[in-house]
């Protein structure tokens, strides 16, 4: 058994667990955060996205004790004082969901999408950042439309590009 300790959505946390634990298992089952979804285990449909210390990663991919000491954000964190965060309002506004099995994963990669790209983002970079991010539901159109609108929203830019 191993230690993990983690900051998770701004509070500490920590456990134990084995040391083959996938951090997006602790997640979701020794901290009862189940936002964050498994849909495939072998690092392909991106349902489990979370940003570790502020960038969005894969949460089957690493070992929790790999992530111990680190900051996690889920997608549980994201809303602030009872308001969605603006990827969230965007992909609400623009239907950019059905089941929503994919929607914590898309939204997490989108908000770090969005903050690293600073405002300068366009359908084609859009639809390629989201490779790694599979949706069964929605042909994706509507999702590209969110995360375009939500950047016109967070950055300024023009919001004609989302319309
Ligand atoms: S569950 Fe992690 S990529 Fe599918
Ligand atoms: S909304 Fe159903 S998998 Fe994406």
């Amino acid at each position: 058994m191993a230690k993990v300790k983690l900051t998770v959505n701004g509070r500490a946390v920590s456990g134990d667990c084995e040391e083959r634990t996938l951090l997006v298992h602790f997640i979701r089952e020794k901290l009862g955060l189940t936002g964050t979804h498994v849909g495939c285990d072998t690092t392909q449909c991106g349902a489990c996205v979370v940003h570790l210390d502020g960038k969005s990663v894969k949460s089957c991919t690493i070992l929790a004790v790999q992530a111990s000491g680190s900051s996690v954000m889920t997608i549980e964190g994201l809303a602030a004082n009872g308001e969605l965060h603006p990827v969230q309002a965007a992909f609400k506004e623009h239907h950019g969901l059905q089941c929503g099995f994919c929607t914590p994963g898309m939204v997490m990669a989108s908000v770090d999408m969005i903050n690293r790209h600073g405002g300068h983002l366009d359908e084609e970079t859009v639809r390629h950042e989201l490779e790694g991010n599979i949706c069964r539901c929605t042909g994706y159109h509507n999702i590209v439309k969110a995360v375009l609108s939500a950047n016109a929203e967070m950055h300024g830019g023009a919001k004609q590009a989302a319309e």
